[in-house]
């Protein structure tokens, strides 16, 4: 399969800065959606795929729009994985990873330890009557759920967010920043050792975590088939959970009505949460590569041709979320994108809504009184492939 780096015969060219998208993408999808559905953009190298039924098509069909992108960011950050595989293969290697994240498993191996975590850093700040939630709470929290659910002992919260960050940057490098292939390579380098390490524990000493349900899969997995999805996992397992606790906490405290009634029902904070996701994806669009010519949103792709699911976009489509642009936790059930769809159906779903639906916010909310945004804050949302706020600081009534 070769990759044109260039427009499908008929493909609309669209000029995209990517410095705007960072800022704002919505409004330049809401032009695509209208006006070129499927659109080359030269800045990003790909076609964009805008509309949400034609993101769900292509979903379903993973045999055209394969996983494997030729010279992907993140095979280069990261070196193969679950992600970047198609099935058989993928098959193998996601259901030797997955049992420990399964609802179930959620429920009985991880939730009292999630829950643990969460207390003890309230606990650290709630005296202090003022915090940024992503750094002081958040981060923290995600970071170290994972290290739990991965079974990564020898690596700290600490580690595996900085792993993180330098994860993520490598993935969205289309800017081809030097500095930022260095941090990840020493990221991806120290997640290495701290999986070798780990890997030879659980072999003897087998556990309920990813890394050992990976070491005794029924089908063998390498070592570095095991390292290389642990990078994947820690890529995106922390700013995600982050991100998504963050714009549902915004949402909230900028809407106290709304808050209001989730304190009342709190069978409501699931809403708040697919909600949340739908409004300000957390992953905003991932690439596919075509395996054979086919024709979608009105132009024909030939084989090779590199795609980005933009399902940050579909997320707003109009034709399927009256209102789009608005947060409102009571709008007739569609399911979002947000976790992608098909075989690579994001394995951390259960684990992330436990965290932050069932956890993260209802704690926050319960323990620290009087909770409210402080005015005059410069938290701002950031990105396109990822995207989030950079901080979130509030005050409250310290105990
Ligand atoms: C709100 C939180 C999260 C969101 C919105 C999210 C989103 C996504 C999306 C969109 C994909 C599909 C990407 C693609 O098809 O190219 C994905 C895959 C994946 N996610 Fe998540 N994710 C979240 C949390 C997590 C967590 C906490 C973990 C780790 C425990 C995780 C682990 C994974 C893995 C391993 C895959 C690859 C699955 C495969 O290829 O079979 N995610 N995620």
């Amino acid at each position: 399969m070769s990759a044109p780096a260039t427009a499908a015969p008929g493909a609309p060219v669209v000029e995209l800065d990517l410095a705007e998208l960072r800022h704002d993408p919505y409004p330049a999808y809401a032009t695509l959606r209208r006006s070129a559905p499927l659109a080359w953009v030269p800045s990003v190298g790909r076609h964009l795929l805008t509309r949400y039924d034609d993101i769900v098509q292509a979903e379903k069909l993973p045999e055209v729009f394969s996983s494997r992108e030729e010279g992907s960011l993140l095979l280069r950050t990261v070196g193969p994985n679950l992600l970047r595989e198609d099935d058989p293969a993928h098959r193998r290697l996601r259901a030797a990873a997955e049992p420990p994240t399964r609802p179930r498993q959620v429920r009985d191996l991880w939730a009292g330890a999630f829950e643990k975590t969460a207390h003890e850093l309230l606990d650290r700040i709630a005296g202090r009557g003022e915090a940024d939630l992503i750094a002081d709470f958040a981060e923290p929290l995600a970071a170290a759920n994972l290290a739990l659910v991965l079974g990564l002992r020898n690596a700290t919260a600490d580690d595996i967010a900085d792993w993180s960050r330098a994860m993520m940057a490598g993935n969205s490098n289309y800017a081809d920043d030097p500095d930022i292939w260095l941090r990840a390579e020493q990221a991806t380098r120290a997640i290495e050792e701290a999986v070798a390490d780990t890997a030879e524990a659980v072999r003897h000493e087998p556990n309920g975590s990813v890394i050992s349900s990976m070491v005794h899969a029924a089908e063998p997995v390498e070592l570095t088939e095991i390292q290389n999805n642990v990078k994947v996992i820690i890529g995106g397992g922390v700013n995600e959970p982050r991100d998504v606790f963050g714009v549902g906490a915004w949402a909230l405290l900028r809407r106290p009505d709304v808050r209001d009634r989730v304190l009342a029902d709190p069978a409501l904070w699931k809403r708040v949460f697919e909600e949340s996701a739908r409004w300000i994806s957390p992953i905003g669009m991932y690439p596919r590569q075509l395996t054979q010519d086919y024709e979608i949103a009105g132009v024909t792709l030939p084989a090779g041709s590199r795609v980005a699911l933009v399902i940050a976009s579909g997320n707003r489509d109009e034709s399927v979320f009256e209102r789009a642009d608005e947060f409102d936790i009571d709008r007739p059930h569609r399911p979002h994108l947000a976790f992608g769809g098909g075989p690579h159906f994001c394995m951390g779903a259960w684990i992330a809504r436990h965290e932050v639906s069932a956890l993260a916010w209802p704690l926050v909310f319960n323990r620290l009184k009087g909770l409210r945004l402080v005015e005059g804050a410069e938290d701002r949302l950031e990105g396109w492939v990822f995207r989030g706020l950079t901080s979130l600081h509030v005050t409250w009534q310290a105990a």
